[in-house]
């Protein structure tokens, strides 16, 4: 079996950096970032879980596309990603963005300070932890049965677990908006080459640039 990985798949930035815009909420996951300005290269592909219509590109974006869910068994997530809602769970109504079908298909451990249960919505079980990154890292990997860990954001978690060197591949879609506010990855891509080497590719899509990382 070999080494498992922490691997940063499909997220998207701004051309100045964010993750995500200002003001979430239930009716704008994404604040005031406009999402169909991010995530069209990938809407664009067959392998779009949510595709409506037959047909799509089948070239390098669904590649990427299809490499989201290749070799995972769990993702680690921010409380912030997972729902609107801040601070102590109110109610444990809310149960994600997603559905009762969400797009996992293996355990999520969504990162807070506020417990909850764990529950599961078809092949998809939520555990809310915390603690420091590499214990978080080493229960999702303990139960990704031999398969790599995705860490699906926001950018704040992203932030933390390369803060703590503990990040071994990325895939960051970088967008030509610029958002001037929210949540940040980065101020430059080039913060990261101290420690990771680079390829930057073109989606043909046009719509983004896809910058790939993976650790000197
Ligand atoms: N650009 C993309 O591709 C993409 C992908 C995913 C999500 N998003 C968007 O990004 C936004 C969320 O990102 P974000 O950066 O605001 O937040 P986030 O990274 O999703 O979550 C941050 C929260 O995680 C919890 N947390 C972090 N470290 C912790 C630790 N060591 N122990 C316990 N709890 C910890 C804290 O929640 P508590 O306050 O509960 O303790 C913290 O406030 C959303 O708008 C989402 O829609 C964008």
């Amino acid at each position: 079996m070999g080494e498992q990985l922490l691997r940063v798949q499909n997220f998207m930035v701004s051309s100045d950096g964010f993750g995500t815009g200002e003001g979430q909420s239930l009716e704008h996951p994404f604040g005031h970032a406009d999402p169909g300005a991010m995530f069209s290269w990938a809407g664009a592909t067959a392998s779009w879980p949510h595709r409506t219509d037959p047909g799509g590109s089948r070239g390098l974006d669904d590649y990427f596309t299809r490499d989201f869910s290749r070799n995972i068994g769990a993702e680690i997530m921010g409380r912030n990603k997972f729902g609107p809602q801040r601070g102590p769970w109110q109610d444990h109504e809310w149960q994600g963005w997603w559905g009762g079908e969400p797009p996992f298909h293996t355990p999520v451990f969504v990162m807070t300070h506020h417990p909850r249960p764990s529950f599961t919505l078809s092949d998809t079980t939520f555990h809310f932890v915390g603690g420091d990154p590499a214990s978080v890292l080493a229960r999702a990997k303990e139960t990704a049965d031999g398969k790599d860990v995705r860490l699906g954001g926001g950018a704040t978690v992203i932030r933390e677990f390369l803060d703590a060197g503990l990040v071994d591949t990325l895939h960051i879609a970088v967008a030509p908006v610029k958002l001037g506010a929210g949540v940040r990855l980065w101020e430059s891509p080039d913060e990261l080459l101290d420690r990771f080497h680079r390829d930057v590719v073109p989606s043909p899509s046009g719509a983004v640039t896809h910058h790939l990382f993976w650790r000197k």
